[in-house]
């Protein structure tokens, strides 16, 4: 490991890697990928063993505290978490403020970038406690504001979360549920959300984790750089993915056209890409998709739903990997590839995918942003340039340029 803080003291020298892809921001014990071998561990615990065999909020207080809870442990964190799901009431009017086209991540953005403004008594970064109860809200609420926001687009009232659910159920409840009517939640249902939910917990240094410690590390309230986080999440080369590849295979339309869209993938003066194929870190199948295909037939036969963007996915998927670019590029499906017929199945509409994800994505969020305020070798995120712009010029006047 090249000290470079020392490096450009002694010499002046300073490392040119844009898009960061050979530059380690932070160290972290948080999470662990291996790209070449497609593992990905949480804590040291791999992510198919904690999918298969362990929940949402159990996963929350391992990335949280570095260990799997025991009993009484886990029943007061679910408890605490459970406490905190309401949001106060005048974030109601917030939604109201939205036109209902609004795309719900541009709703979900700018309503926790606004909790900071409704719990500020959580927003000093020095004080451990405070910092706790900003990373239990943030957990809690963001899928009563999610929910909220598919309400409000919907035009149906807001549901109130139940805390005698588990988090997805909950969820469920909160998105599917009307008044006066029951709302029968699907245990199949609820545990491909309690999975889908897991596969997307953290996934360590990332463009919207980064992003995420880049806004802590001025010292910014976790709402806010949590805000920011999901900001970054919504470009189509991150979380956006997932709306994106359902789109694509709508474009696709059939079987017999995946060959021509595997061509124009490979086009070099196209800009078209296949969604949900490559990763910057995966140069291998990524583990998490494995047990998304897997959830995904779970789910459709649960349903009895015969999707055949099921199908085009796999033709796709067969074409792709056994296509010379994809293979000696190493591009293979990644989590968000089948993650979007899952949902579509069980009734969300494409643009709350990246929503979900966000829902999901903020307890990775705030274990790295808490883990950076505690690091104490922790400073302002401050990247360098190289500067290819002009050297000193003379001004010119106006009535003298050309
Ligand atoms: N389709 C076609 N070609 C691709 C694809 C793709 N999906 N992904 C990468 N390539 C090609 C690139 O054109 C490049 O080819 P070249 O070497 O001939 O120029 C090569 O593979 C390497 O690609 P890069 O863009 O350099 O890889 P990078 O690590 O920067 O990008 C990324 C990774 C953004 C995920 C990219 O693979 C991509 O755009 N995929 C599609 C979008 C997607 O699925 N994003 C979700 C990522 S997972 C997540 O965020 C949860």
């Amino acid at each position: 490991v090249i000290d470079i803080r020392k490096l450009y003291a002694e010499t002046g020298m300073f490392t040119y890697d844009p898009g960061f892809t050979s530059t380690g921001s932070c160290d972290s014990e948080i999470t662990y990928i291996d790209g070449d071998e497609g593992i990905l561990l949480h804590r040291g615990y791999a992510i198919d063993e904690l999918a298969e065999k362990s929940n949402f909020l159990e996963v929350c207080y391992l990335l949280l505290h570095g260990e799997l809870p025991n009993a009484a442990q886990e029943a007061e964190f679910e408890h605490t978490i459970t406490r905190h799901t309401m949001v106060h009431e005048q974030i109601h009017h917030f939604y109201r403020g939205f036109r209902r086209d609004a795309h719900p991540m541009a709703v979900l953005c700018g309503v926790t970038g606004a909790l900071s403004a409704f719990y500020h008594d959580s927003t000093d970064v020095h004080d451990p406690r405070q910092r706790e109860v900003a990373s239990h809200r943030l957990i809690a609420k963001l899928p009563t504001l999610a929910a909220m926001a598919y309400k409000y687009s919907i035009g149906q009232p807001f549901i109130y979360p139940r805390n005698d659910l588990s988090f997805a159920e909950n969820f469920l409840h909160m998105t599917f549920a009307v008044p006066a009517e029951e709302y029968k939640i699907n245990p199949v249902m609820a545990r491909a959300m309690d999975r889908i939910l897991i596969l997307h917990a953290d996934h360590e240094q990332n463009a919207s984790t980064s992003t995420v410690r880049l806004a802590g590390s001025s010292g910014a309230n976790p709402f806010a750089c949590i805000a920011a986080g999901i900001a970054s999440l919504w470009g189509p080369a991150h979380g956006g993915a997932n709306e994106a590849v359902l789109k694509m295979l709508g474009e696709i339309g059939s079987k017999d056209r995946v060959g021509e869209f595997v061509k124009k993938a490979k086009d070099k003066d196209d800009p078209f890409r296949l969604m949900g194929f490559g990763h910057r870190v995966y140069k291998n199948y990524d583990p998490r998709a494995k047990v998304m295909r897997a959830t995904c037939y779970e789910v459709l036969e649960e349903l009895g739903v015969k999707d055949p963007l099921l199908d085009l996915a796999m033709a796709l998927e067969k074409i792709a990997l056994e296509d010379e670019y994809f293979v000696e590029r190493k591009l293979y499906p990644n989590v968000d590839f089948y993650s979007g017929i899952i949902l579509k199945a069980m009734g969300f509409p494409t643009s709350m995918f990246t929503v979900l994800f966000a829902v999901a994505r903020t307890v990775g969020w705030i274990a790295q942003w808490t883990e950076m305020i505690g690091d104490p070798h922790q400073k302002i995120g401050r990247p360098r340039q190289l500067f290819t712009g002009h050297t000193s010029r003379e001004f010119v006047p106006l009535n003298e340029r050309g």
